[in-house]
């Protein structure tokens, strides 16, 4: 059945900050097909799930989201497609489960969606879960319009096959994006209005290519190429892996200016049997060596992770483990899970699945103790002076939000513009936010 091509958009991302960020692409490119974002999801005629597959919750959600857009439109559904990483994994099932679905398109293809796009209004079947060779970056078409701080995938994928991990199989292979590619993006972002960069991928520090001499560079060499970009004020990365964690990059904590006091570095457990069983190729005592290197360089750091709780044959002493290391690390902030079993993964069918009510117990003392640490780190930060990155309004009139340099969500009183960077002296801090106003008019 054919039917009119699509006028209006509206993507919706779930998951990780790539999947924002391939988000953003996709909206830059329906729109320069000529689309337009709609106010609102209601009253567009696209509508694109860019769904995560992560872990079982994340991965049903596209499936009540689908339901719930059949259920609200009343003068003809709009076009659906399913993205990202669930379309990845599940691909031709997803039409079969949800008939509502128009097209599928995998976080390698979608820079084939408007082809996508224009074979669903033919009413031809429109899937594409490959994944080319020629990257989906040399065609999608250059940034425009940006907030004061930008997303930058500089690598994707990931070759570690962590047990419990569907990444490997939703995103593929290890691939590091060219030097000059992600120079390039970086300036068109800064033209954009970018101030603060934060540079992705699976395992970012994983990044390796060759500078415009041909001088074999890791992530580190492309931070200090960055850090002479004149316009930009920030720069981070996100997310780490322990064992690609270089000598240059901890050094570089301790010496680029722009590189900002924020480490996202999961050990995810801290039991070495653990840490075996789930194939992380690192144990307990490298990873805490690594978070004393990069504190000797910078001492205020802010150290966050991920950890993963019930894990298949995790013993309470095993847990208690990772609640010493906990401890003993201090974290500013921290992501964690209970474990859910993946199709296809090898933890999946390991003997010794545990018990639900036992993760939740777990998750519960985890989070406890993290929430404690994260209030505690936003609370030494009271009476300090730092540089806010001004980045949306606050709920009441006057107030904004930015960000401090270590990634603490900040309320500034006194109406700075968004994409200013104010210093603020800290007043008050809770636990998932942080007070300030702006420096001069405390001293006045
Ligand atoms: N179950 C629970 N958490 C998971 N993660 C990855 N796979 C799973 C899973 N199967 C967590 C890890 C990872 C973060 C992005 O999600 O902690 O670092
Ligand atoms: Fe989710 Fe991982 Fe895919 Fe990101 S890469 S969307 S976290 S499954």
């Amino acid at each position: 059945m054919t039917r009119p091509a699509p006028k209006s958009f509206h993507v919706k991302s779930f998951g990780c900050q790539m999947n924002a960020y391939d988000g953003a692409r996709m909206a830059e490119l329906l729109e320069a097909q000529g689309l337009t974002a709609a106010d609102s999801p209601e009253a567009a005629e696209l509508i694109v799930l860019n769904t995560c597959h992560i872990r079982e919750k994340a991965a049903e959600k596209v499936y009540s989201d689908i339901g719930r857009i059949v259920k609200r439109a009343e003068g003809g559904k709009p076009m659906i497609a399913v993205a990202g990483c669930v379309a990845q994994a599940e691909g031709a099932e997803i039409p079969h489960r949800a008939p509502a679905v128009d097209i599928v398109v995998g976080p390698q293809a979608y820079h084939n969606l408007p082809q996508l796009v224009a074979d669903a209004a033919a009413g031809k079947r429109a899937l594409d879960t490959d994944m080319p060779a020629a990257s989906k970056f040399d065609v999608l078409p250059k940034r425009r319009r940006q907030g004061p701080s930008a997303f930058l995938t500089v690598q994707e994928g990931c070759d570690k096959f962590c047990t419990y991990c569907v990444v490997p199989y939703t995103r593929g292979a290890e691939i590091s994006r060219p030097w000059r590619a992600i120079v390039d993006e970086a300036k068109a972002l800064v033209d954009a209005g970018a101030r603060e960069i934060t540079l992705l991928g699976q395992n970012v520090n994983a990044w390796s290519g060759e500078d415009e001499k041909g001088r074999a560079q890791g992530l580190d060499g492309l931070i200090r190429e960055l850090d002479t970009l004149p316009g930009l004020d920030r720069i981070r990365y996100t997310t780490s892996h322990p064992n690609d964690m270089s000598d240059g990059l901890i050094a570089a904590h301790g010496d680029v200016a722009k590189l900002m006091p924020f480490l996202h570095l999961p050990v995810q457990a801290g039991s070495d049997r653990i840490l075996k069983a789930m194939n992380r190729s690192h144990d307990v005592a490298s990873y805490l060596r690594l978070i004393e290197r990069v504190r000797a360089v910078r001492p205020d750091i802010a150290v966050s992770g991920d950890f993963i709780v019930g894990f298949p044959g995790e013993t309470e002493a095993d847990f208690e483990e990772t609640l010493a290391v906990v401890r003993q690390v201090e974290h500013a902030f921290a992501f964690s899970f209970k474990y859910s079993p993946r199709p296809g993964t090898p933890a999946a069918t390991m003997a010794e699945q545990i018990d639900p009510d036992v993760m939740d117990d777990r998750l519960q003392r985890l989070q406890a103790l993290l929430n404690e640490q994260q209030h505690g780190f936003n609370l030494a930060t009271v009476g300090k002076r730092c540089e806010v990155l001004i980045e949306r309004d606050g709920k009441r009139p006057g107030q904004r939000i930015g960000k401090s340099p270590w990634l603490q969500s900040v309320i500034v009183e006194d109406g700075p513009a968004i994409g200013e960077l104010v210093t603020v002296y800290i007043v008050a801090a809770g636990p998932n936010s942080i007070n300030a106003v702006i420096a001069e008019r405390q001293a006045a």
